[in-house]
């Protein structure tokens, strides 16, 4: 992940604002000449150390930021976020609360919308909420170096500081649900269970019974990281949960897949009868196909807003001709546009891209890992 410092000086604020608001007008000509507004916010600078964008302003960056995220297969709809704008909420309850309406809202039922809401930004000198959980959905993990793991290693860290802080909700299951780690502004953080109609999850069933059945695999409906700052025009909005939906191999081949995560392929190769002696018969390749598979047809059968990889990154080439039509590059992490399973049988694998930041964008700043861990959590 990209650290950068996030504590910018005055000038570097004007900077940056000059440098968005241009790009907002720009982009949007009905909103006029960007000079008058050029003025109010070096006013507002000059008065208070930092302004506020409008609703439009917000609304625009906010997508522009995703656009501008290389390490994203999913941009082609990058215009069409929702945007909620909660600016005026900045304490741990409401802003719990109102993850939990953006869960339900941006589930919409299994038809997924991609969706943000924006909670309070940093002050000069007085930092705003932050929320410490990656995600506002995520699974506890149990064990340590000398146990079996269960749930999500992953997790693990964030679990085992809930435990000791008296959160009394880690059954010990492979897929319980951890609360969600707010720190309102001027606070400490607090953890908020997640209430039931807030989460949306797909029991992960295989189509073809002789693969396996009832094994009791599940994963939820909508990734939304809640851990990155949103950065618009010099202003961080470090509490700014948002999410997309799922491209198939972020679960059945990484979540499900990974060694260091639910390590389910030599256990689906067992229940396919392959040999798992030798890594020439690709016993690890063939699970994680049908891994794949059970993950698709799963979200389908349930309903589920979920994308293939060839589907998605097929659009994301329509993606770069739309945008190079516009006038604009987009740039890309290769290693992460690319697919984790089939990647050369996917388009997207063969070029290249640039990677170069650009403005607005959502980053991960130092110290975003270990909170999400649980780090001196207290
Ligand atoms: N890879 C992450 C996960 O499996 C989610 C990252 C965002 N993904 C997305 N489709 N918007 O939970």
């Amino acid at each position: 992940m990209e650290i950068l410092q996030h504590h910018s000086t005055a000038h570097q604020v004007w900077e940056e604002a000059q440098e968005f608001i241009r790009l907002f007008h720009q982009e949007n000509p009905e909103a006029g000449d960007p000079a008058a507004r050029l003025d109010a916010v070096r006013t507002q600078l000059a008065e208070t150390g930092t302004y506020r964008h409008t609703h439009d302003e917000l609304v625009h960056g906010a997508r522009v930021a995703w656009r501008n995220s290389n390490r994203c297969i999913g941009r082609l709809y990058w215009n069409s976020l929702r945007v909620r704008d909660r600016r005026g909420l900045d304490g741990a309850d409401e802003i719990a609360a109102e993850c939990f309406e953006h869960l339900r809202d941006a589930t919409n039922g299994g038809r997924v919308r991609p969706t943000i809401t924006v909670f309070a930004p940093d002050a000069p000198g007085r930092p705003g909420p932050r929320i410490w959980s990656e995600q506002l959905i995520r699974y506890a993990g149990y064990g340590d170096e000398n146990s079996i793991p269960v749930g999500d290693p992953r997790n693990a860290p964030l679990t085992r500081a809930l435990c000791g802080l008296g959160w009394t909700g880690g059954r010990g299951g492979a897929f319980d649900l951890l609360p969600l780690v707010v720190q309102g502004r001027d606070d400490k953080p607090r953890w908020f269970d997640l209430p039931a109609d807030a989460v949306l999850e797909v029991p992960i069933e295989h189509p073809d019974r002789d693969h396996w059945t009832d094994w009791g695999l599940r994963w939820h409906a909508v990734p939304a990281i809640s851990n990155m700052c949103l950065e618009i025009g010099g202003i961080h909005y470090q509490a700014a949960p948002f999410n997309g939906w799922y491209m198939g191999t972020e679960i059945g081949s990484r979540n499900l897949g990974d060694e260091d995560r639910y390590n389910l392929l030599p256990a689906v190769a067992r229940r396919m009868g392959l040999d798992t002696s030798s890594d020439r018969s690709l016993w690890k390749d063939r699970a994680m196909v049908e891994l794949n598979r059970a993950v698709l047809d799963s979200f389908d059968r349930a309903e589920v807003t979920i994308a293939d990889h060839h589907t998605e990154s097929r659009r994301f080439l329509s993606h770069i001709d739309q945008e190079e039509r516009r006038g604009r590059d987009v740039g890309a992490d290769w290693s992460w546009i690319v697919p984790p399973m089939s990647g050369s049988a996917t388009p997207v694998f063969h070029r290249t891209y640039e990677d170069r930041r650009q403005s607005p964008a959502y980053v991960q700043h130092a110290g975003a890992k270990e909170r999400a861990q649980g780090r001196d959590l207290v």
